[in-house]
């Protein structure tokens, strides 16, 4: 098991290139099944999550080439309709594979997925949509057994939570399903954009994605072809945020300020200075240390879930008092414990916690079990007084490409120690 070794305290200044979006590759690879003819994708990051969706869709037995800069995948050898045991539970978004599946051959099974600990993290609204789209899921204890005995058909569907994974699923089924769909109350997250984007270069007829009302026609077949993925709205964030609490200045380049309201915002109101460019994003500290900021999570164009640990720690080591609310994941602030071990002094009631910024953190060993959680360490470890251990690294590298490379750029001194 490796982990990151870090001594600090740093100031982090300089450029980091951002990276493809993990949010979006993982669904664009799996919508990929749909197309007849060969799909090449750009800007693909490389991560643990996208190298496990990759294994997914060869186990199908489709024909991937991985170059440097871009995935080509080609269907027309896929014979096996089954995502293993071992395979479901590595990423929530196995589940994702699900509906190409049926939109393409007709079947599939699936185990439930599994990925980060962060809540309970139900699948009914993939499934319950599904159905309604003539699909039929057999659940046998763990497993999803799906197939049709009619053709997939368009349907309205209402989703009663706003789920990013359960539009997506929807989304790829409608695509080639008989007549229309229409999905309301759906998550308009730029990465469900980034998925009808790349559907619709390929032939598909999505209207309205990124508003809480999508429709798709649905056509007969899909075409092969070219498509860039966007880069990787929360990579930006965790950078931005490393040059907030570091007291540095990082721009963050191949990166789409846009996508950021919410976050750029309350970066301001920590007092930097934050500057913006059509495919850039830079932070200026100015050598101050950050004043306090209370947020609320929402799903987009609200605060994001993915921001708030790395927000967490931001508030921990600012000026004044703060109240953080999670109203998305009812188990994501496993890092605070780990963060006040290092000299933070934070406490969580329900689904809030209540930060008291203090001036230094101290280094220490920590771990943490989820994605977002696990960065948060690896920033207080550019930042404490001494050396910091940060374990269960592997949980980074599933949503990072080459953080500790990134982060030395601009002056961590951060080793992966194997
Ligand atoms: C996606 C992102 C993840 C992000 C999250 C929220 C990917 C690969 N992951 O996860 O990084 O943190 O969106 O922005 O894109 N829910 C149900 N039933 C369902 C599905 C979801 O009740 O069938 C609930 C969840 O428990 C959660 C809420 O809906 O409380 C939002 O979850 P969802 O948007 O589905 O998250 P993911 O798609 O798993």
């Amino acid at each position: 098991m490796s982990i990151f070794q870090l001594d600090g305290p740093t100031r982090l200044k300089g450029t980091v290139f951002i990276s493809g979006s993990k949010n979006s590759a993982l669904p664009i690879l799996f919508a990929s099944l749909l197309a007849n003819d060969s799909v090449t994708l750009y800007n693909v990051p490389k991560i643990k999550d996208v190298e496990i969706a990759v294994k997914i869709i060869t186990n199908f037995g489709a024909r991937i080439t991985l170059k440097e800069q871009h995935i080509s995948i080609e269907t027309s050898s896929i014979k096996d309709f089954y995502v293993p045991h071992g395979l479901s539970k590595s990423i929530r978004a196995s589940i994702l594979a699900l509906s190409p599946l049926i939109a393409r051959f007709g079947k599939g099974r699936i185990f439930f997925p599994g990925g980060c600990q962060i809540g309970k993290r139900p699948i009914d609204l993939h499934i319950d949509g599904l159905k309604k789209m003539g699909v039929i899921i057999e659940i046998k204890r763990d497993e999803l057994i799906a197939y049709l005995k009619k053709k997939l058909t368009g349907a309205e569907i209402f989703m009663r939570t706003t789920s990013v994974g359960a539009t997506i699923s929807i989304l790829i089924a409608a695509v080639t399903a008989i007549g229309k769909t229409v999905i309301k109350n759906a998550a308009c997250e730029p990465e469900i954009v980034d998925t009808a984007n790349f559907l619709n270069s390929i032939g598909a007829k999505i209207t309205g994605a990124g508003t809480d009302e999508i429709k798709i026609e649905g056509v007969e077949i899909l075409k092969g072809g070219k498509y860039r993925i966007s880069s990787d709205r929360i990579e930006t964030g965790t950078f931005l945020v490393a040059a907030s609490i570091s007291k540095g200045s990082i721009t963050c380049r191949n990166t789409n300020p846009s996508l950021l309201g919410d976050v750029i915002l309350k970066l301001r109101q920590t007092g930097a200075n934050v500057q913006t460019g059509k495919d850039w994003i830079k932070l200026d500290t100015h050598g101050k240390r950050p004043r306090a900021v209370s947020f609320v999570t929402s799903p987009y164009p609200g605060f994001p879930t993915d921001m708030q640990a790395q927000f967490t720690l931001l508030n921990l080591i600012a000026i004044g008092k703060s109240v953080i609310t999670e109203t998305i994941f009812e188990n994501r602030f496993m890092h605070v414990s780990e963060l006040v071990r290092m000299g933070a002094n934070a406490f969580i009631e329900r689904n809030q916690v209540f930060c008291c910024g203090v001036k230094r953190l101290i280094g220490k060993n920590v771990s943490c079990n989820d994605l977002r959680g696990s960065v948060s360490l690896v920033l207080a470890g550019c930042i404490a007084d001494g050396r910091t251990n940060v374990r269960n690294i592997h949980h980074i590298d599933r949503g990072y490409e080459n953080i500790e490379i990134k982060l030395r750029s601009v002056g961590a001194k951060i080793k992966r120690i194997s």
